[in-house]
């Protein structure tokens, strides 16, 4: 071979769509042209990185010129046959799967955040949706992780058997679902898991997916898009304590759609659907044949006597039911990253499959902890609850005493979602506003889906001092405007 062929150039190059715009080192280039008008016909490699297949031909078609001290350009078939070969390549962004490019970069939009909350010392943070930082877990819970750990915390396929016979043994009492521990439940690594599973696992090319908005879509919708399918928002209204409206769903059915999503108590606007919406639900999946997701995540916030029912329950659903939830709200193990899945057997079956290659098992850690959570004592999450219920009372009635603030009274989660559009402000810059002017972090309604424009998701599980120095300090910023 060739002394030349066997020589590896490689020309960093950056190309734009009309052509190259900046070659770093130009004395290079000149060598590399020298080498090909002397090699050819013999092959020659040339390592360029080009930003795009454009620029990727633009190069070898300049080299090949050059080689020839031709000025016009030199059809694609000619280079073909009779050039040096080239090697170029396209940067590293360019190879990347075309399906990665739906995902919504939300801690991005959170790290944005982060840069303006700095150098704010006395921030309140009310956007956090986790149980008040200072509470700490009981006993029962911090002494069986110091166990798992001092034994040494082992892989835990699917689940610990134990964890996921509680589970099934919660969902028979709480929820008048019945499952087979064994063949029906699926421990995941938190909620987030449970929902990834769960649209891979139906989501095709072109399917439809329906749900509330707003809601917590952010979950939802890069997963859909990253399958392939299409997400469809129901908007849900005001006027109805932002409870998905079962006719309104209905509306959107069409020939594409495979399922139905409901998340109760629903994250950022607290709404419980009633039974009755949930059983008009049940007949439209049943009626379209359609699949329903139930986020359930929150159910054990909800206040005022009311209890969350779980769809899964009704007459014909637990074999198209999928019942999502974790530990992470309702017993404040957000860390330990537990979730569950429960629904019909060919559908776990598959999950399982597809979580052996996602992530293997799931913390030991954790799931002892969330089993001593499911099989300890209650008192501790009702005395929670009722903490978050005063709260909730306190954090409406006060923000209902703002001119131009109209705020429902949810039903649960650990959020109010006031209405501010007579301020004539969109949610973000109101929640710009708030951080600048009252320090006070509050999240923009927009971030639940298009629907939460004009609202703010403002969080109550936080102390009674914490609330009241935020509501004075937002109070005060708001006289000023
Ligand atoms: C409705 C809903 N589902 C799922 C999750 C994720 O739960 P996890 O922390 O268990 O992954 C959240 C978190 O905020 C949520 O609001």
């Amino acid at each position: 071979m060739h002394a030349h062929a066997r020589t590896i150039v490689r020309i960093i190059c950056t190309a734009t769509k009309t052509g190259i715009n900046k070659i770093v080192d130009i004395c290079m280039l000149e060598v590399i042209l020298a080498a090909i008008h002397h090699s050819d016909p013999t092959p020659f490699l040339l390592v360029a990185q080009t930003a795009n297949m454009q620029g990727k031909r633009l190069w070898e078609n300049r080299c090949a010129r050059a080689a020839r001290g031709l000025t016009e350009p030199i059809s694609r078939k000619y280079l073909r046959t009779h050039n040096p070969m080239f090697l170029t390549m396209t940067t590293i962004k360019e190879k990347m799967a075309e399906r990665t490019k739906f995902v919504d970069n939300w801690f991005e939009r959170e790290a944005q955040l982060e840069g303006m909350k700095k150098g704010i010392a006395d921030l309140l943070n009310l956007a956090r949706c986790t149980w008040p930082p200072e509470r700490a877990l009981p006993e029962h819970i911090t002494k069986i992780c110091k166990e798992v750990i001092d034994k040494k915390p082992d892989y835990r396929f699917f689940g610990l058997p134990e964890l996921r016979r509680a589970i099934a043994e919660k969902l028979e009492r709480e929820n008048g679902v019945d499952v087979d521990s064994e063949k029906q439940v699926l421990i995941t690594n938190g909620g987030m898991e449970a929902i990834y599973l769960a649209i891979f696992t139906f989501i095709n090319h072109g399917d439809e997916f329906v749900m509330g908005n707003p809601g917590y879509v952010n979950a939802y919708e890069s997963n859909i898009l990253m399958a392939g399918g299409r997400l469809v928002h129901v908007p849900v209204k005001e006027e109805r304590n932002f409870e998905l409206d079962p006719t309104d769903v209905e509306k959107k059915i069409t020939s594409h759609t495979k399922i139905i999503s409901v998340t109760s108590p629903e994250n950022p606007t607290g709404a419980v659907m009633k039974k009755n919406d949930l059983a008009v639900i049940a007949e439209i999946a049943k009626k379209h044949d359609l699949v329903v997701f139930s986020n359930e995540i929150y159910e054990k916030l909800v206040y005022g006597g009311k209890r969350n029912v779980s769809i899964a329950s009704l007459p014909g659903m637990e074999d198209r039911t999928l019942t999502i939830n974790g530990v992470s709200k309702g017993y404040d193990l957000h860390g330990f990253r537990v979730g569950y899945l429960a629904g019909p057997e060919a559908a776990i079956s598959r999950m399982k499959n597809m979580q052996s290659h996602l992530s293997c098992s799931i913390n030991d850690v954790g799931q002892h902890a969330a089993l001593a959570a499911l099989r300890g004592p209650q008192g501790w999450i009702t005395d929670a609850v009722k903490e978050f219920e005063g709260r909730r009372n306190f954090l409406v009635k006060e923000l209902n005493r703002i001119d131009g603030v109209k705020c429902l009274m949810p039903d649960g989660s650990m959020f109010a979602f006031p209405n501010i559009k007579e301020f004539g402000m969109s949610s973000f810059e109101f929640m710009k506003y708030l951080l600048e002017k009252a320090r006070v972090w509050v999240h923009p309604g927009t971030l639940f889906g298009p629907y939460g424009e004009g609202y703010l998701r403002v969080s109550f599980s936080r102390s009674q001092e914490v609330l009241t120095e935020a509501l004075e300090r937002i109070k005060a910023a708001l006289e000023n405007l």
